[in-house]
């Protein structure tokens, strides 16, 4: 049987044991599911196995545990490293969500649940191929290594120590990842470039204690006042971040480079739709996507602090707090822009408060040449997964371990990435194309087999 046959006949197959992944709600920001952490690392290690992988393990952390297999039997060829998450995001607000996170359900051609697309489905997309081509051929065609980390989406602390104590172990030749999206539906993609991410979190502490507001109104500090005056003022008019130095190791584009993603067959009337907003905003003299993917930001991603209850609470709160983020480009560096930003915070805060910050995770921004040989193989891979040709593209959002193994091993990365823009990554109802899905398992399974002459 041929590899496009083998893969045809065993879809529902593949879909049905998708779902048992989807089941386990693996969200490593909650410390109550770690046990479902160790049970969703168990399932990969197992399916690892079961695909005739040769050495498996699972590598214990300070936080959640690695998976990590090889199966080098292909002497003389290229060795490979795939990389993928089993964690996700939390689910909540399970409200909003059609069917529930945790309960997998096909819609529309689309498959439903927490993780479908980041990244459960897609790393099932790579154990599928791993295991067809293993099957048919009997042996992998290439030397192939895999690490399915369970941080990503708490910022990969433990990765960058596992990284540098196993530099020998994850040698490789190239980098497979698939984490990232396609442009658009039908559009086969590669993306060269990620945003770098540092995420903070500060305190701000007025009086001592909760005051009544009738009482002390008027004459003591209220630290939620103060903390919103303090990010009304991180970006101007342009919408440009006020932090001094911020944009100061930001790298030019190339005229080229600004030519080819402007020309990207982008849609912005795909992009109003997902997003749905009354109206737009970016920094100045950048079109969208140049601020998606090439410009710094800096977001606020959580703010609380006082009453938040039912009915009315007149109270001084003592305390507000913030959780916000910088995404960073090349050549920004996360410690560098960490300093700025906490010395910025500092400056605009009134001497009528203290305030505690806290880096809570840094990563830094990747952007990297496309001309290496295994970039036309995966084109040529994806052509056959998707009938056309791929588009290169960078990306908003952030994967740390690619930056990581680019820094230290200066390999090829190929992030060939099966979501969609409007997926719903982080956010309810969160689901993948089944076309997509099953596109990916037969493009990589090419990919793998076609990489043996590279
Ligand atoms: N898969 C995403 C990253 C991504 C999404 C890249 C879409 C390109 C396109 C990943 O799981 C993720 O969400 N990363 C976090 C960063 C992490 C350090 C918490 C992110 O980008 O917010
Ligand atoms: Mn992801
Ligand atoms: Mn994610």
């Amino acid at each position: 049987m041929n590899l496009a046959e083998y893969i045809e006949g065993r879809k529902e197959a593949h879909l049905e044991e998708l779902k048992e992944l989807l089941r386990i709600p693996s969200v490593s920001a909650k410390r109550e599911h770690k046990p479902d952490i160790e049970r969703a690392a168990k399932w990969v290690a197992d399916k690892l196995r079961a695909s005739g992988m040769k050495t498996v393990e699972i590598a214990p952390t300070n936080l959640h545990p690695l998976v990590y297999a090889e199966s080098l039997e292909a002497p003389g060829k290229p060795t490979i490293l795939f990389y993928g998450h089993y964690d996700v995001q939390p689910p909540e607000p399970l409200e909003l969500w059609t069917s529930p996170a945790f309960e997998p359900a096909v819609r529309n051609g689309n498959l439903f649940g927490r993780g479908t697309a980041d990244d459960k489905g897609q790393v099932h997309i790579h154990l599928k191929a791993l295991e067809s081509l293993r099957a048919v051929n009997g042996k992998l065609p290439v030397n192939v290594k895999v690490l399915i980390e369970g941080e990503e989406e708490v910022g990969s602390v433990s990765l960058w120590d596992y990284v540098k104590n196993n530099k020998a172990k994850l040698k490789a030749d190239a980098l497979v990842v698939s984490d990232t999206s396609m442009l658009g539906r039908g559009v086969p993609s590669i993306t060269y470039g990620l945003r770098g991410l540092n995420y903070y979190q500060i305190e701000i502490t007025g009086p001592s204690k909760d005051l009544h507001s009738g009482v002390y109104g008027g004459a003591v500090p209220n630290p939620l006042t103060v903390l919103c005056e303090l990010f009304a003022k991180m970006h101007d008019k342009n919408f440009r971040v006020t932090v001094p130095g911020f944009y100061d190791d930001v790298r030019k584009l190339s005229a080229a480079e600004r030519k080819a993603l402007n020309a990207l067959p982008w849609k912005a009337k795909d992009f109003k739709q997902t997003v749905g907003a009354p109206g737009y905003c970016g920094e100045k003299g950048f079109s969208v996507v140049e601020r998606l993917w090439t410009r710094p930001t800096l977001e606020l991603n959580g703010i609380w602090g006082g009453y938040q209850g039912e009915g009315a609470k007149t109270v001084i709160p003592s305390k507000a707090y913030a959780k916000f983020s910088t995404r960073l480009v090349p050549d920004q560096g996360p410690e560098k822009i960490a300093k700025l930003v906490e010395k910025r915070v500092r400056t605009l805060l009134p001497k009528t408060v203290s305030c505690k910050f806290e880096v809570l995770s840094m990563g830094k921004p990747w952007a990297a040449p496309f001309h290496a040989p295994i970039f036309k193989k995966a084109i040529a891979a994806l052509e056959k997964g998707f009938g056309k040709k791929a588009v290169f593209i960078r990306e908003g959002g952030s994967i740390p371990f690619v930056t990581q193994m680019y820094d230290t091993f200066k390999v090829p990365c190929v992030l060939i990435g099966f979501g969609l823009p409007d997926e719903n990554a982080h956010a309810p109802d969160e689901h993948i194309a089944l076309e997509n899905y099953f596109g990916g398992i037969k493009a990589v399974a090419h990919f793998y087999a076609d990489l043996a002459t590279l």
